[in-house]
């Protein structure tokens, strides 16, 4: 109860400092540079004690010999080039390590901007500690949003949320989509040194079901120190060479016709063992932009095998008759794209003992 108590005070802020991002943005275009102090900003004064002290910027400048040959490229790889080479960013916000008997760490990207995702998960799947006697951890991934008014306060209300639920890892980079890649490569180095004896890792997106249950009595069975990689893997997949898509890749950034087999990001599991092996083999690699790609040729690297699992739906369910049906999750480990209202009533029915289901669900 308290805990859904402090959901809503922290949604309500949420919502405020939206209103102010929605209304910081008119102003900010109609008349730049001017922003007249109104009403707003005494409601903004309330924010001010959570404020961050300020952290010591690491300097990395662009590599300008990369201009010209990108030059036909689209903007964000144009940026992505320029700045591949910079691989070190401080961490602002850092949760406490993980305890020695961790079992399963979930790892979730999310956006700043994903407060209410992030809400619905630490109270519907992300809530359970512990499962059959093992210890899980939550924690997200954040990067940075671009600085403007409005970031300062959704800084501050983050800030407020590390303090409430210290499960929160923001490092000093842009959260978007190119850079994906280092937040996978920031996230291996934290575990390394914070969570290192920690059995398995489920690295997954904000927008997934996961069935804690299933996961744990699939893991009982494994050993954290053998290579262990699952997924909803994909094999054969080529790079898009059309410059409107937003997977769009170069020849000149990558020229082979296929992918390595990759696991869609979406939620992939890892030994201990796995992981530590895949930060040697990723602080050696060059960045791709598409970060579960970037895993995948590691993977290669390495000779580690992808596994593919039929309960990882990391590209959502295709052909079903009612997506909806709780029996279905019941037999599913991740499941992608569910808004934080379909989290509630997914998880509301899994958790529903009172509910029979058929045996066979096979037909995925
Ligand atoms: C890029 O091209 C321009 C004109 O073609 C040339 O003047 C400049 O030296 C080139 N820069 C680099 C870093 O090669
Ligand atoms: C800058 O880009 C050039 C051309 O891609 C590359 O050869 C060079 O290694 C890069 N420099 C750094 C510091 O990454
Ligand atoms: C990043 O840090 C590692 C060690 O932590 C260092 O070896 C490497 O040179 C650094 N890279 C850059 C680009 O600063
Ligand atoms: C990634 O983040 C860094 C640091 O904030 C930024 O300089 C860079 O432009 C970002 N990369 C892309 C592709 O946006
Ligand atoms: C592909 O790129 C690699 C390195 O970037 C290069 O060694 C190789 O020759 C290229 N292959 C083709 C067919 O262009």
């Amino acid at each position: 109860m308290v805990l859904r108590l402090r959901s809503i005070v922290l949604y309500t802020l949420f919502l405020s400092v939206f209103g102010l991002f929605i209304y910081f943005y008119k102003d900010t275009k109609t008349e730049i540079g001017t922003i007249v102090p109104r009403k707003a900003d005494a409601q903004k004064q309330e924010f001010v004690f959570w404020a961050l002290p300020s952290k010591k910027v690491i300097q990395c400048s662009p590599n300008e010999s990369v201009v010209n040959a990108s030059s036909t490229f689209p903007e964000l790889h144009r940026i992505f080039l320029m700045y591949r080479h910079c691989r070190n960013f401080s961490t602002l916000i850092m949760p406490k390590e993980c305890e020695k008997d961790t079992f399963l760490l979930l790892a979730i990207k999310s956006h700043p901007m994903n407060i209410d995702r992030r809400i619905a998960i630490r109270n519907t799947w992300g809530k359970r500690q512990e499962f059959q006697g093992k210890k899980i951890k939550l924690v997200f991934l954040l990067g940075k949003t671009e600085a403007s008014v409005p970031a300062k306060s959704l800084d501050q209300l983050i800030s407020y949320e590390d303090k409430e639920f210290n499960d929160i890892i923001q490092w000093n980079f842009l959260d978007n989509f190119f850079n994906l890649t280092l937040k996978e490569l920031h996230f291996l180095r934290w575990f390394t040194e914070g969570c290192s004896h920690t059995s398995f890792v489920l690295k997954g997106d904000d927008d997934v079901f996961i069935n804690t249950y299933n996961i744990v009595e699939f893991l009982l069975e494994m050993d954290a120190e053998h290579e262990l990689f699952v997924g909803d893997v994909i094999s054969n997949a080529f790079p898009i060479r059309n410059p409107k898509v937003k997977y769009f890749i170069p020849s000149e950034m990558y020229n082979k016709s296929h992918y390595p087999l990759y696991a869609g990001g979406g939620g992939y599991l890892m030994s201990r063992r796995t992981t530590q092996h895949l930060l040697r083999t990723a602080e050696s690699t060059e960045l791709f932009p598409i970060d579960d790609v970037f895993v995948g040729m590691c993977l290669e690297k390495m000779n580690v095998t992808p596994q593919y699992h039929a309960g990882f739906k990391t590209f959502g369910i295709r052909k079903l008759v009612n997506p909806f049906d709780p029996c279905l999750y019941k037999g599913l480990m991740v499941v992608h794209k569910l808004n934080p209202t379909e989290m509630w009533i997914m998880w509301t029915l899994v958790n529903d003992e009172g509910m029979h289901c058929a045996q066979s669900k096979n037909s995925l």
